[in-house]
């Protein structure tokens, strides 16, 4: 298998790829001039996918925008929850799956959009019970369980506002977490299953809530027996003790302004400190559900999946704002693509006729690594799209996936975007742009893009640079909690009144667009976002550490895998144990998948001379490259030291 995105592989690459015409004759976008209109008069355009939602009150005013600062629809008002369950419970929709949930012991349920619609009111009910109110935050720190939609919607429905953290941080990152989002109502479980083990989240939020803000935590009973938490009498109570004497009655959804805050989603950057991405109601929910109706050309018979994990923005947007906003049937799975074997995903689409299935790089890699007779020997006809997203996606691999999973016949959406832009962002329109493996193609209709150098020039075809973004667009983050100043200087201190993202891209003849990956401090690891300052310092927090410089390295299943290079504190032996430990200290301190891959102890960390670590270096060591430029090194000789003893590792 050859590695996950270069710039000589992607060069070369020159396959193309036009929607069938079955694909078009049903497609729901397929007038080109689309992408003409909107970018002639972006407001329009999105005033015009508003009108996709139900206002209470329609919005007069399209776009302010005081840079960095936009505000959308602003006079504008709706309710989140409305819009996803109760609007279709009147429109006919009622009795309409709404999830499909399959749980990972092989337990399943379908909630319809009626089912969704009252246990999202009993849990509004129970939120208002609890004491929270409008604006208030609740951390949710649940598995991939029903729960945990009910609950974000429920949030929605009252006003409060949701910070969903991923089951698969630690106790010391949830902690972080509720702390910076002062919240004082947590929802967890008793414990997830994960490939077929039990991650202890109860114990888990024991640990985090010490000296936190949070009065009351409400514990869902998914693994039961086995879970070994315990329950704090007056501080924890049980979910579905609760839930059932709560009023049977509906729950007025809370009329919220546009600009009201819908969530806060954490996500790593350059510092050792996660940033609260903040997103809005209407601007939001704008972008989600444009995109399900232009990227992924939803229908109504149509069942979505998308296997991100709920913690992740991917989850927030496709598996609950964007396709439920769309009236759409979604599949939710609880657990791990190899449980109990390597076949479960496609029986998931063979056992529900899956038609668009949307997932990461980094599995169609590990599916690949499995052997396409897996696939094989299922049906997997009722696709009809394909997406991915969360890193670039090599070449070979999106062949893979076209012809073993697709058959040749399903298009391909390559869907760039992040935490921060809320919806797809950079993605063909399935019936209207032709595709090139390893291409996320071009900005979607009312978003703009460019590629610029470092000094903010847009540069021809034919190069590469800086992603930028160049207009705002209604499910831009708003802010980070907490630290407007932050946001500013992170996204738009780069470059003048535009928004950079942090990726490095290159763009070709025909302006398609090549996404390189990150050009700051931030690894992407199987899909995953991590700040390689995160994992320095929860490396130096060991007392046996003196200084620690981390990089992502070229994995071939993961894209990147975490290398760490670490110095000592005097008298310290290394050891293999040490290294055991210092990889546990940072699932401690982080979370599984912030475990290096690899631990190389050093005496010295190849710095210049004005004391900067020269990651660089670091990188081409560990890719195994011919250095670059060593002569601004305060001491050559230690790089020579660390190559001999990588090459000694391998
Ligand atoms: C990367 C995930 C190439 C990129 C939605 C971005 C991608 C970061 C793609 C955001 C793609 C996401 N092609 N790179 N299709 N999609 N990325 O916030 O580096 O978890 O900046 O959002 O993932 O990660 P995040």
């Amino acid at each position: 298998m050859t590695e996950p995105n270069n710039l000589d592989t992607l060069l070369k690459e020159n396959r193309t790829f036009e929607p069938s015409a079955a694909f078009i004759a049903q497609a729901t976008v397929t007038d080109e001039s689309v992408y003409q209109s909107a970018s002639e008069d972006p407001q329009a355009y999105w005033a015009q996918q508003a009108s996709y939602l139900s206002w209470s009150k329609p919005f007069s005013t399209i776009l302010e925008w005081d840079p960095p600062h936009a505000k959308w629809f602003s006079d504008g008002v709706l309710n989140v929850a409305y819009n996803t369950v109760d609007r279709h419970r009147e429109n006919g929709r009622k009795n309409k799956a709404a999830i499909i949930w399959e749980g990972e012991p092989g337990d399943s349920k379908i909630l319809t959009y009626d089912m969704l619609g009252r246990e999202v009111d009993k849990a509004a009910h129970m939120l208002i019970h609890l004491g929270v109110k409008k604006g208030d935050r609740v951390v949710i720190y649940l598995p991939m369980i029903p729960e945990l939609p009910i609950s974000m919607l429920a949030c929605a429905k009252i006003g409060a506002i949701h910070t969903v953290v991923f089951g698969g941080f630690s106790a010391s990152s949830l902690k972080d977490r509720i702390i910076d989002a002062d919240a004082r109502l947590l929802i967890t479980a008793d414990a997830g299953f994960r490939r077929g083990g039990i991650v202890p989240l109860k114990q888990n939020v024991d640990q985090a809530i010490i000296d936190t803000p949070i009065e009351k935590v409400v514990v869902v009973q998914r693994v039961g027996a086995d879970a070994h938490s315990t329950m704090i009498d007056g501080r924890d109570l049980l979910w579905h003790k609760l839930i059932e004497t709560m009023p049977k009655t509906p729950f007025a959804p809370e009329p919220m302004h546009a600009e009201d805050t819908l969530f806060i989603l954490y996500t790593s950057g350059t510092t050792g400190k996660p940033k609260g991405i903040v997103h809005s109601s209407a601007g939001y929910l704008v972008g989600a559900n444009t995109s399900m109706r232009t990227v992924f050309d939803i229908k109504d018979d149509d069942v979505f999946w998308c296997t991100a994990d709920i913690g992740w923005i991917t989850g927030h947007t496709y598996l609950v704002y964007g396709p439920l906003s769309a009236g759409a049937t979604v599949v939710m799975y609880e657990g791990a693509p190899d449980a109990p074997d390597r076949h479960r995903f496609w029986n998931i689409i063979e056992k529900y006729g899956v038609s668009i299935f949307y997932t990461a790089p980094t599995s169609i890699r590990t599916f690949m690594k499995w052997g396409h007779d897996i696939p094989q020997s299922h049906d997997l006809s009722t696709l009809r799209l394909m997406g991915t997203v969360g890193e670039p996606i090599n070449p070979e691999a999106w062949m893979w996936y076209h012809e073993h999973i697709g058959h040749g016949r399903c298009p391909i959406v390559d869907t760039w975007w992040q935490t921060e832009t809320g919806c797809a962002m950079i993605a063909p329109l399935p019936g209207l742009i032709k595709t090139k493996p390893g291409s996320a193609t071009k900005a979607v209709p009312g978003i703009a893009v460019d590629v610029v150098d470092d000094n903010g020039t847009p540069v021809t075809p034919g190069h590469g640079g800086n992603l930028v973004i160049t207009k705002p667009w209604p499910s831009m983050l708003r802010t980070v909690w907490g630290d407007d100043e932050r946001f500013r200087k992170t996204y738009f201190g780069q470059f003048s009144g535009m928004y950079f993202p942090g990726d490095g891209a290159h763009l070709d003849e025909e302006k398609y667009i090549w996404i390189l990956g990150r050009i700051d401090d931030v690894m992407n690891v199987s899909g995953h976002r991590i700040g390689t300052m995160e994992v320095e310092s929860a490396l130096v927090d060991h007392p046996a550490v003196a200084e620690a410089a981390v990089i992502g390295r070229a994995h071939d299943v993961k894209g990147q895998a975490i290398t760490a290079f670490v110095t000592v504190r005097d008298g310290v032996k290394t050891s293999p144990e040490l290294m055991t430990e210092l990889k546990n200290h940072v699932v401690v301190k982080i979370g599984a998948m912030a475990r290096p891959e690899e631990i190389l102890f050093t005496a010295e960390l190849p710095k210049t001379r004005s004391a900067k670590i020269m990651r660089r270096l670091l990188r081409d060591i560990a890719e195994g490259r011919a250095l670059g430029d060593t002569t601004t090194l305060a001491d050559p000789s230690v790089v020579d030291s660390l190559k001999l003893q990588y090459q000694d590792k391998e």
